[in-house]
């Protein structure tokens, strides 16, 4: 049932690369609450070609832009202003890539390139995304920008590998940001911690599926899926939560509370 909770609001989606993304679940979403948007990604997911499925759906289209580059990152706020004929009320950030978890490298031997390709992709990408927000002045007052983030950025989880770095970098980054846009643009900056997902980026970690078993059985209500994921996301987008700026948000049914309170 749609609410026209996003009526009215323009922003960007990043990061859906099949139906199982969270940020196709998103999209989805913002659309059926009346939102219009921009849909990116890199140019070489886009070879896919399976978000235009999503683009024609959401009657929107697809600006290419790699998260890392700060031209690309330019051009789409630029372009998407243009296009959507006004400036941003929302921005989501749904983007991981660890090419030493890919490659399955253990934590003991990663490849510092590498390394630091993860760091650029997951988590510094947040910041070239929020300094070409603001240098394009493309954002409204009390926009709401969202990152993704997992409970690895904050406690020991060994097969999150070096995604673990990144999702901390990516944390503080939006403590920073949030502070920064608070100030000048009463823009909202926020982190949701996600339960493990059964998409791309989620069943490349080793021993997902343990973890995702593990934490279906700790979290009372089982994992939280994309779909509720997408939800949280788009009340965070809308005006019910303008008090809301630099906070760790969860969407775990509780699982990260569970494993303090079990010392895990
Ligand atoms: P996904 O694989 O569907 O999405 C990841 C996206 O990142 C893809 O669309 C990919 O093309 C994009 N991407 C990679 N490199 C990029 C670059 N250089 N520039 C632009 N985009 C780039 O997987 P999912 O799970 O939907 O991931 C979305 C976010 O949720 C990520 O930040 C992920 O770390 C986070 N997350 C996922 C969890 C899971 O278990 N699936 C749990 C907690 C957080």
């Amino acid at each position: 049932m749609a609410n026209n909770l996003l009526k009215g609001k323009r922003g960007i989606i990043f990061g859906a690369l099949d139906e199982n993304s969270i940020a196709w679940k998103t999209a989805l979403k913002a659309h059926e609450e009346g939102a219009s948007f921009i849909l990116t990604n890199a140019p070489i997911a886009l070879r896919m070609g399976k978000i235009n499925e999503l683009a024609k759906a959401c009657n929107t289209e697809v600006i290419p832009a790699d998260a890392t580059s700060e031209e690309d990152l330019l051009n789409l706020f630029t372009r998407s202003v243009e296009v959507l004929g006004g400036k941003l009320d929302f921005v989501l950030h749904s983007i991981g890539m660890s090419p030493n978890v890919r490659k399955d490298k253990s934590y003991g031997d990663l490849n510092y390139d590498w390394f630091l390709k993860t760091l650029d992709i997951s988590g510094v990408s947040f910041h070239k995304v929020m300094q070409a927000a603001e240098k394009t002045d493309a954002m409204n007052e009390w926009g709401s920008i969202v990152a993704l983030s997992y409970i690895a950025a904050q406690r020991s989880f060994p097969d999150y590998s070096d995604m673990a770095q990144a999702k901390a970098v990516l944390e503080s980054i939006a403590r920073s940001y949030g502070y920064r846009f608070a100030k000048t643009k009463k823009v909202r900056v926020n982190t949701i911690s996600q339960s493990p997902t059964k998409t791309t980026a989620g069943s490349g970690i080793s021993g997902f599926d343990v973890f995702y078993d593990y934490a279906q059985m700790m979290s009372f209500l089982g994992n939280a899926s994309a779909e509720y994921c997408a939800k949280y996301i788009v009340v965070m987008f809308s005006v019910f939560t303008h008090m809301y700026t630099i906070h760790y948000l969860f969407n775990d049914i509780a699982y990260s509370t569970i494993i303090l309170s079990n010392n895990f």
